[in-house]
């Protein structure tokens, strides 16, 4: 995968394709401007190497005008464009060649720093390349390289700890982490399933105990946590209780406290909800990976080849 280290950027017009899909409050304020903030040095390298920049990305929260203010506010405005939610155009989940083209017309080089879209096979992710040089950003570099070591050479004891609500969306990655790691530890209401029950493994620690239902109980908090201490790897996929819901944060905290305490660890967690209870928490610093990816990383960890990161091979 080339990157825009192997591009010469002067006076050339970028076409950045970002992940701006953020977390909106009842109030219609970003509740976490955490992808905004991860996509800055692929954008900053560009400017300060004299391209302009066409800034693109899709928003499930409608119009991206607040976005795109964040964005302002933190680089300013000159020498880039602001396109409009892409997936305003049909043309976009299509991946229409049509719309392809005019997005590549209006632009000499392709960036793709949208990690947590390359799950998608959408004009914006895979056609452009058809039409542009195409090249992947800072983020999109760090996630792939993170990922990857994690999977392929982690230091052990290597622990998975997954959490989330429904089974059938994280199968794949259990099998697969029953394949890679020496611990899964599965909580959430997957943990609490009969599916997960059904796959018989010695590496596979399930809750003991739980609170109403909505949370991990003090024993598998206690058990997961011994397992933590010993780990040289850990990645975190799913928070493992109702964590938005006081008393049922209980386990998830409790867990992300004790995966940061380990300090001779490397530590990655990801997911949407995953990152919000990281921030919520305030644990975002005792990380050495946050992925930014959702339905991305989880496809990327059970093996799937990413449309968006074949692309651009
Ligand atoms: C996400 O939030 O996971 C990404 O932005 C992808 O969004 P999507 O699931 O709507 O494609």
């Amino acid at each position: 995968m080339k990157t825009i280290r192997d591009v010469d950027i002067k006076n050339k017009r970028v076409f950045v394709r970002c992940d701006f899909n953020v977390p909106v409050d009842k109030k219609g304020n970003i509740e976490n401007d955490f992808r905004i903030r991860q996509t800055l040095p692929t954008l900053e390298y560009i400017l300060k190497k004299g391209g302009s920049i066409v800034l693109a990305s899709h928003f499930s929260g409608g119009e991206l005008d607040l976005v795109w203010e964040r964005v302002k506010h933190s680089i300013g405005e000159n020498n880039i464009s602001f396109l409009e939610n892409l997936r305003l155009n049909k043309g976009e989940e299509e991946n229409s060649d049509e719309f392809a083209k005019e997005l590549a017309a209006l632009a000499d080089i392709y960036v793709n720093d949208a990690f947590g879209v390359c799950h998608r096979n959408h004009a914006s992710v895979v056609k452009i390349t058809e039409y542009l040089p195409s090249f992947a950003g800072f983020l999109l570099e760090k996630e792939v390289e993170v990922l990857n070591k994690v999977m392929e050479n982690p230091e052990t004891p290597f622990v998975a700890v997954i959490g989330g609500v429904k089974f059938e969306s994280k199968s794949k990655v259990i099998e697969r982490f029953l394949e890679k790691a020496d611990y899964v530890l599965v909580g959430g209401k997957i943990g609490l399933s009969d599916e997960v029950r059904m796959l018989s493994s010695e590496k596979l620690i399930l809750p003991t105990d739980n609170v109403d239902g909505f949370d991990i109980g003090p024993r598998s908090i206690k058990d997961f946590c011994n397992i933590i201490k010993k780990a040289k790897t850990i990645v975190w996929a799913g928070p493992v209780g109702y964590f938005e819901k006081h008393p049922y944060d209980k386990g998830t905290e409790e867990i992300g406290k004790e995966i940061i305490k380990n300090k001779q660890c490397f530590k990655v967690a990801g997911g949407g909800d995953t990152i919000n209870a990281v921030f919520k928490f305030k644990l975002e610093d005792g990380f050495d990976h946050l992925s930014t990816g959702g339905g991305a990383m989880l496809d990327f960890i059970a093996e799937k080849e990413l449309p968006g990161i074949k692309a651009l091979k």
